[in-house]
């Protein structure tokens, strides 16, 4: 039995996670995080599991095995710095993480031997078209990634497509090539590949990379209709964390083992 606390509990993503992860046998919610529970009238937990204000307040009460993590940007690496800290695996789905917080989590990792794993996203489609990317960044010179998500996403880009960017560009043999151009609407200019951010209600998470040649165009496109489409993905990173040799960011590196 794999005991498990989960920070965000009550956001869209945290409260399924409880819900997913309770609904497993091998998996059990030791605590759930949110700071809506310190308020009064705060929503009932998603699932019967000890709830916590901050994750000071969890890591005191309760003793878990593996932390997921789906706050907001502004609390990801705080919390995660905590879990890790105190030893606990933890498992990174909340985005917004910049590159120095990522090597203050790894440096947190390795000092207490905990393991980290990150993932941008945990649909598998989303994965697989990252990959897709990647492979044709090493035949094609231009692309440009338009990534669409719901109005109350905090940040911009989203992390998929930041990732999405950076493995078309760092792939071993890539000819992409940026084209000119400073525009505010060229979209953000990620070492070549232009990045683009739609904010509409009503949509869940979608991305496009658009790539072009000598007179063709390749689209390649992933929709995750609904949050559902993350659970496989954040099962599979909770059931395999603490057998992590090191810290791991993205789900392709768990797949096909
Ligand atoms: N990796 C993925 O596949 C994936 C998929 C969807 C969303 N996300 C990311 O997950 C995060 C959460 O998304 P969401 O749609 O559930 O957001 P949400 O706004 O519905 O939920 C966030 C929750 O975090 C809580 N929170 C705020 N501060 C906190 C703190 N200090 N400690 C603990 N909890 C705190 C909020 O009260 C809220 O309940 C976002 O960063 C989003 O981009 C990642």
């Amino acid at each position: 039995m794999i005991d498990v606390l989960v920070i965000g509990a009550l956001g869209k993503m945290g409260a399924l996670t409880a819900q997913t992860v309770a609904a497993q046998e091998d998996l059990r919610v030791v605590g759930l995080v949110d700071p809506k529970f310190g308020s009064a009238e705060g929503p009932p937990p998603p699932v019967d599991a000890s709830a916590f204000a901050d994750v000071g307040a969890a890591l005191a009460a309760v003793r878990a095995e593996v932390a997921v993590e789906f706050s907001l940007p502004a609390s990801v690496y705080a919390n995660s710095l905590a879990t890790l800290a105190a030893g606990v695996h933890t498992v990174v789905g909340a985005t917004g993480l910049g590159d120095e917080q990522l090597a203050g989590l790894r440096e947190q990792a390795a000092a207490s031997g905990a393991r980290l794993f990150v993932a941008p996203n945990f649909a598998l489609g989303a994965v697989l078209l990252m990959e897709f990317a990647r492979q044709a960044a090493r035949h094609y010179e231009h692309a440009e990634v338009i990534e669409l998500h719901e109005a109350s996403k905090k940040d911009a880009p989203s992390g998929t497509a930041l990732r999405t960017a950076r493995l078309m560009v760092e792939v071993e043999g890539s000819r992409i090539a940026g084209l000119p151009g400073d525009a505010p609407s060229r979209g953000l200019d990620v070492d070549g590949v232009r990045v683009h951010s739609v904010r509409l209600p009503g949509l869940v998470a979608h991305q496009e990379v658009l790539i072009g040649g000598e007179n063709e165009s390749l689209t390649i496109r992933h929709d995750s209709y609904s949050r559902a489409s993350f659970m496989p993905g954040v099962l599979l990173a909770v059931r395999r964390v603490s057998s992590l040799k090191d810290s791991v960011v993205g789900l392709e590196n768990l797949l096909g083992e």
